[in-house]
């Protein structure tokens, strides 16, 4: 798991229950079960981009989900407060990403608590890498 050595933050709870996260960009449904959740190769266990990942759906993350980029910037419409609150480097980090709405995160460290179903949108120039096969 990616994880930056001069942050000490401790790491989010992981999601209570079962929930889905919608992909607004193709309409794929990703179902997601707290007890058997993905590996996250990269950024927090349970976080939206190794949910993602691990669906199929390609998004960016290259510095390895250790909030050193914001390349997995994407957008929580709905869902937003169900997640963990974002650590002062993840707000750093994302006032640098173009095209910013209230409803951004960093995929690799927004980590959705389960209690309601989770709609994201990717970002306009990630939106050619959404896998439309489902
Ligand atoms: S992958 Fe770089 S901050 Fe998420």
């Amino acid at each position: 798991m990616g994880r930056n050595p001069y942050i000490d933050a401790p790491p989010p709870p992981l999601p209570g229950k079962p929930y889905r996260i919608t992909v607004r960009n193709s309409g794929q449904v990703i179902e997601v079960d707290p007890e058997a959740l993905p590996h996250a190769h990269d950024g927090h266990q349970g976080a939206l981009l190794s949910l993602l990942l691990a669906a199929g759906v390609d998004v960016d993350h290259a510095c390895g989900g250790v909030l050193g980029c914001s390349t997995c910037h994407v957008y929580v419409e709905r869902g937003f407060d169900s997640a963990n609150e974002p650590i002062d480097e993840e707000e750093d980090m994302l006032d640098m990403a173009p095209a910013l709405r209230d409803t951004s995160r960093l995929a690799c460290q927004c980590v959705p608590d389960g209690s309601v179903d989770v709609e994201v949108e990717l970002p306009a120039w990630t939106r050619n890498e959404v896998k439309e096969d489902h």
